[in-house]
């Protein structure tokens, strides 16, 4: 669907301009109508010169190859309907190459920090403007201007709390009342906007027991022990935009493990009794490790068991962080962004695909792991690296 009739970009770009609902699957509903009722004069004008750019190119006594990457990460990731997606900060819009590629190359974009309680809810409810919705704000415009839809990140973490709540010496009772209107505020706030939350992040230790953090133990919210306040916060997510869908989101739980399985023991148990989780995130934060005949089949795996419970699949954060940029690391880095781009698109769950940051330049990976880096798609001078190109391919295939 994505292809065009001859590989030429333009004559694809003159076709098909995508249209992505917020249902979390590319719904292109002018592409499909456009195809049905392309019987106009100019519509038969464009093809027939599509068709003399392609003869003379034929024609031609060095015919070049059409271009692998004529198409974007995001054309062919539609035809799969699959949604590519990357963490964005506002304060980069401003740099033109940053900009085009991320309004070109996604569908999808979620920022990196700017929703994340400290960010958003920077002050106490005493004072008169405990929001800052400008940086998510500006966010949300960039997307909709280049009709990318928008996915939410994060309601409740142990991380990016702000002091006046680390400090404030709440009680349960309290921080229950904060934490609803925080999940109240934001999410409508951007209803109809946002389409889908990460409402809860990183809740399990590695090992499936309960992270003792704020909102579950330090006070917590007083809903009780196990995953009560995770089922709490996602009733009162889907209370405040009964309309978006609700993950919760981890990582290092991509294979099965002790976390995974008490991720799925807590999916299939809300499933059971209707609490309303739509998916689960894998944040898929990885290192060239995972290549690992057997590490793959068990993500794989995951994934099925996953979506055996009626869950939507997203890939939330992938990264692979490297040790070094030479170009065998680079190779082996991009098999491995091939690899796991298969696992998504050969899972019909699994609806997005979502790196986290698309240049190296800006990644997060140097700032928190000393000596490491090189994990997006695109280094530090914005040039394509061959993770682009793995998983271009992988979606095109
Ligand atoms: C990271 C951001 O990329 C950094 O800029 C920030 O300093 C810390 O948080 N898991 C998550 C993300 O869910 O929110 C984290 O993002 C990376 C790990």
């Amino acid at each position: 669907m994505a292809i065009d009739y001859f590989g030429s970009p333009s004559c694809f770009r003159a076709r098909d301009k995508p249209n992505i609902g917020r249902e979390g699957l590319i719904m292109n509903p002018f592409f499909f109508r456009k195809q049905k009722s392309q019987t106009s004069l100019g519509a038969i004008a464009a093809v027939a010169l599509c068709l003399v750019a392609f003869l003379s190119l034929a024609a031609s006594p060095n015919p070049q190859p059409a271009s692998p990457e004529a198409s974007t990460l995001r054309q062919v990731a539609e035809a799969r309907h699959i949604v590519i997606g990357t963490a964005a900060a506002s304060f980069l819009l401003g740099e033109a190459e940053y900009a085009s590629i991320l309004g070109s190359e996604f569908s999808q974009l979620q920022a990196e920090n700017e929703m994340k309680f400290g960010a958003i809810h920077p002050r106490p409810d005493t004072d008169p403007n405990p929001y800052n919705f400008a940086g998510g704000d500006d966010l949300v415009a960039f997307a909709q201007s280049h009709n990318m839809v928008v996915r939410g990140h994060t309601l409740l973490w142990h991380n990016n709390v702000p002091e006046w709540l680390k400090k404030g010496g709440y009680t349960s009772a309290q921080m229950a009342t904060i934490l609803q209107g925080h999940i109240h505020a934001v999410m409508t706030h951007y209803a109809s906007k946002v389409y889908a939350w990460d409402v809860v992040n990183e809740a399990f230790n590695d090992d499936g027991t309960m992270r003792s953090t704020l909102w579950y133990d330090q006070p917590g919210i007083g809903a009780g022990v196990g995953t009560k306040y995770i089922e709490q916060s996602l009733r009162w997510a889907r209370e405040a935009d009964p309309k978006a869908k609700l993950f919760y989101n981890d990582y290092d739980a991509e294979e099965i493990n002790k976390k995974s399985d008490a991720i799925y023991a807590m999916a299939k148990d809300f499933k059971k009794r209707g609490v309303p989780l739509d998916g689960v995130g894998f944040q898929t934060h990885i290192t060239r490790k995972f290549d690992d005949p057997a590490k793959l089949k068990s993500y794989k795996e995951n994934l099925e068991r996953f979506a055996k419970l009626g869950l939507e699949l997203h890939m939330t954060e992938i990264d692979v962080r490297l040790s070094n940029g030479d170009t065998s690391s680079l190779a082996e880095e991009g098999k491995l962004y091939g690899e796991i781009t298969k696992l998504c698109v050969e899972q019909p769950a699994c609806k997005v695909i979502q790196t986290w940051g698309f240049t190296d330049k800006h990644s997060w990976i140097p700032g928190f792991y000393k000596g490491l880096g090189w994990a997006l798609p695109w280094d530090d001078n914005y040039q394509k690296k061959p993770a682009y190109e793995a998983m271009h391919d992988a979606l095109a295939k």
